[in-house]
């Protein structure tokens, strides 16, 4: 069985008579160790797709399945009680409580995953080399650094499937790769990833690439 699965999903936006089909009938299939890059201009319709499969976002049409979960079109409670227990997420953004320090971000992940774990804690703040940032509040951190730990905060309660959007988007060449290793290493592991990005070197790394155009697949591989 896919880990994730995302069956013919539909998105529309409307403002006044204007009318964006941000998604066109995408589906997509994900299992466990296999990583996807989804890569498109920008408007095509990534991020949108990203918050159907984490079910931030209702699509008008289709469904998005975790495991043997349905995800879409059930209320809000259960939906993020799923999103807790089974995937992990690193938005374009805001992606840290700004009130609470960078342990404490990693540490409400697992706590709401009922996965609360120390040891994994300090082993993800040495992996991506913050570990003496950790009682720091948000608003302290670089861009980059800021990116490495929502990466460590999406990873925190070891998900079944990690949803991220441009994950090396804000930092350097040597960060992108420890950034690559830390979800090449969660795949292997038995994870299933989803990685919207522009970089050829971190799409290179997935098992397969999916296309957006105008918010539709226009590959098939
Ligand atoms: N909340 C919204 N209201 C109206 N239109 C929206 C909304 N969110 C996205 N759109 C539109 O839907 C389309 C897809 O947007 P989306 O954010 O998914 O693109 P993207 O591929 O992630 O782009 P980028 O690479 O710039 O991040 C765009 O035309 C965008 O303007
Ligand atoms: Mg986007």
């Amino acid at each position: 069985m896919p880990v994730l699965t995302a069956n013919d999903l539909y998105r529309f936006y409307h403002a006044g008579e204007d009318e964006t089909l941000a998604l066109r009938g995408v589906s997509l299939a994900v299992q466990a160790k296999e990583m996807v890059a989804v890569m498109g201009p920008s408007g095509s319709g990534k991020s949108t797709l990203l918050a159907c499969l984490a079910g931030l976002d209702e699509p008008d049409g289709g469904y998005v399945q975790v495991l043997e979960h349905r995800l879409t079109r059930r209320p809000e409670t259960e939906r993020s009680a799923l999103r807790a227990r089974y995937i992990g997420i690193m938005l374009q953004t805001d992606n840290l409580f700004e009130t609470l320090t960078v342990e404490e971000n990693l540490l409400l992940s697992m706590r709401l995953a009922g996965k609360v774990d120390r040891r994994r804690l300090d082993y993800l703040l040495g992996f991506i080399g913050l570990s003496d940032r950790r009682k720091e509040l948000p608003s302290h951190l670089s861009g980059g650094e800021e990116a490495r730990i929502a990466l460590a905060v999406a990873l925190a309660a070891d998900p079944a499937v990690l949803l991220l959007d441009e994950p090396t988007g804000e930092v350097d060449g040597e960060t992108e790769l420890r950034i690559m290793e830390l979800i090449s290493q969660y795949c292997r592991s038995g994870g299933a990833a989803v990685l919207v990005t522009h970089s050829d070197a971190l799409a290179r790394q997935a098992n397969r690439t999916i296309r957006l155009l105008d918010g539709q697949v226009t590959n098939n591989d």
